[in-house]
């Protein structure tokens, strides 16, 4: 791969829409509960719809029967009625603030439906408490949003650690809370102010915040690699880490910069936070990862190096990102056992099996919103989940800057 594509790992800021909504959580059920899309579509989707409508929802009842007739739509609509489902209803006031081209695109407006909704049923109770969190599967998969083993993209949740009827979602930008339940045959739906952001690419992530590199990002495929994989785990360095290794990084050249970035990646495979320690991971430069945890929170080291993880589970479409406090200066590189690891995970995507019940994980998160250096004494209690999308644009302009180094230095290798 093109290591220095690490290097526009960076989320885009998600917009916000909408602020308060006083949407009620006080509906009732509205549907007799076996009606199913399968069996009886229009009846199962009006006593659907209808529930919508006494909780106000009528924006996202708007949207629901705009792509009712579309092929996704129906595909969604009948995904909807099997099994119970937990819905996140954007309210009227969060719809007003979607733009026209969003607006009027089914295809779209029926992935980020599908991206509300999860397949099972989740309590506030059953999740973690914030800053903890759980990864809870979506039903948005394919199209852009492919993992490895088909699995959906998840949405990452906590308990409101003051309140335990609501959920935070937690988003690159915010997190959201949540108002409700509200039953409508199968659902439970929970209310929210704002319309969830689709999982960014890493190619939106580059020409969004770097457009004066967009170009070169384009002659050169820069980002192919990491963009292409179907799964991928990439520990990023925060600005702080990259501020305290640019001189050292400056004295390496092109080749050794690529390989150090590679250590920051696993290849093939989505390992949330909670799966860090529960198997042995080789980088894309093929070096092995180790994780320890203690009372200061999680750690991953390669080669000499180690640092904390200080905001675990940031999700993008084709994998998921954990910001590191330190750079993992590993300049090993074994190609052989990268190739290796990467069909062992290729393999084990065939067989495995998405959990569709809440799987918990424990985050090590950053101070809330500073995105700076994290601290190193009782942070893990203190942490926030929002990361800072200022931090983040910080430290990849460090490492932008270094790959401008090694582009001006005519590398750019592949491993
Ligand atoms: C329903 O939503 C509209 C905005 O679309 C708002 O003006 C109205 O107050 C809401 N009603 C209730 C009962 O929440
Ligand atoms: C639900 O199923 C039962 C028996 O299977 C049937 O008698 C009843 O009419 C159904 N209710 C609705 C609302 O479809
Ligand atoms: C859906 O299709 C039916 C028949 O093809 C049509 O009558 C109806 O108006 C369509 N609804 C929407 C929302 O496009
Ligand atoms: C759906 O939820 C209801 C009530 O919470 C429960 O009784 C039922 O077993 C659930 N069905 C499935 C398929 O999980
Ligand atoms: C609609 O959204 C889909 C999915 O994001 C995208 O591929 C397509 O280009 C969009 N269509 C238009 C006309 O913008
Ligand atoms: C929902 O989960 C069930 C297993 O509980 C699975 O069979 C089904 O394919 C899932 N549906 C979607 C749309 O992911
Ligand atoms: C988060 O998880 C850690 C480790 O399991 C635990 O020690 C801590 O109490 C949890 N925090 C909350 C707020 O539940
Ligand atoms: C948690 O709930 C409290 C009380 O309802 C609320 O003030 C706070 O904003 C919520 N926090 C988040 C992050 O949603
Ligand atoms: C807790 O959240 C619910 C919405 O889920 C809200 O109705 C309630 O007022 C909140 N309680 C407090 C104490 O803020
Ligand atoms: C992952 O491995 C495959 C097969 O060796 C390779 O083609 C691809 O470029 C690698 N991707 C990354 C991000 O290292
Ligand atoms: C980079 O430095 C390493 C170690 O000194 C050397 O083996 C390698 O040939 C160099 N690569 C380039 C492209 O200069
Ligand atoms: C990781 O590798 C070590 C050493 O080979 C082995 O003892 C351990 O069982 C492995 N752990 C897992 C989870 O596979």
């Amino acid at each position: 791969m093109r290591l220095s594509a690490l290097a526009s790992l960076v989320l885009l800021p998600a917009s916000v829409f909408g602020q308060s909504s006083s949407a009620s959580a006080s509906a009732s059920a509205g549907a007799g509960g076996n009606e199913t899309a399968a069996t009886n579509p229009q009846a199962y989707l009006q006593a659907v719809l209808a529930a919508l409508t006494q909780a106000n929802l009528t924006s996202l009842v708007g949207v629901a029967t705009g792509i009712a007739n579309t092929t996704e739509g129906l595909a969604l609509l009948t995904s909807l009625s099997v099994g119970n489902k937990t819905v996140f209803a954007p309210s009227n006031t969060a719809f007003a603030n979607v733009s026209e081209d969003v607006s009027s695109n089914t295809t779209l407006l029926t992935q980020i439906l599908s991206y509300h909704i999860l397949n099972n049923t989740y309590l506030p109770a059953g999740v973690a408490t914030a800053p903890n969190h759980t990864i809870a599967r979506s039903l948005l998969r394919g199209g852009g949003y492919s993992l490895p083993g088909n699995f959906s993209a998840p949405l990452v949740l906590g308990k409101n650690s003051t309140n335990g009827t609501s959920f935070e979602i937690n988003q690159a930008s915010d997190n959201v809370s949540t108002t409700g339940p509200v039953g409508a045959a199968n659902l439970q739906v929970y209310i929210i102010d704002e319309v969830l952001t689709l999982p960014p690419t890493i190619g939106q992530v580059a020409t969004t915040l770097f457009p004066s590199l967009a170009g070169v990002i384009g002659q050169t495929g820069l980002l192919d690699p990491l963009s292409a994989s179907q799964g991928v785990t990439i520990f990023a360095p925060n600005d702080a880490a990259i501020l305290g290794v640019t001189q050292a990084l400056g004295q390496l050249n092109s080749t050794q910069i690529s390989t150090i970035l590679a250590n920051h990646v696993i290849n093939g495979t989505v390992a949330y936070s909670n799966q860090l320690a529960s198997a042995n991971y080789t980088s894309a430069a093929g070096q092995p990862f180790t994780f320890t945890s203690n009372s200061t929170g999680t750690f991953v080291s390669s080669g000499g190096s180690i640092a904390r993880v200080v905001q675990s589970d940031v999700i993008v479409s084709n994998g998921v990102i954990h910001i590191i406090d330190g750079v993992l200066v590993n300049p090993g590189a074994n190609p052989e056992a990268a190739a290796s690891a990467y069909s062992s995970a290729t393999a084990a995507a065939a067989t495995s099996v998405e959990a569709t019940t809440p799987v918990t994980a424990t985050s090590t998160a950053a101070p809330s919103g500073t995105g700076g250096p994290a601290t190193t004494s009782g942070a893990a209690s203190s942490a926030g989940q929002v990361v800072s999308s200022k931090g983040l644009v910080g430290g990849l302009v460090g490492f932008v800057s270094i790959l401008g180094t090694a582009i001006m230095g005519g590398g750019l290798l592949l491993l």
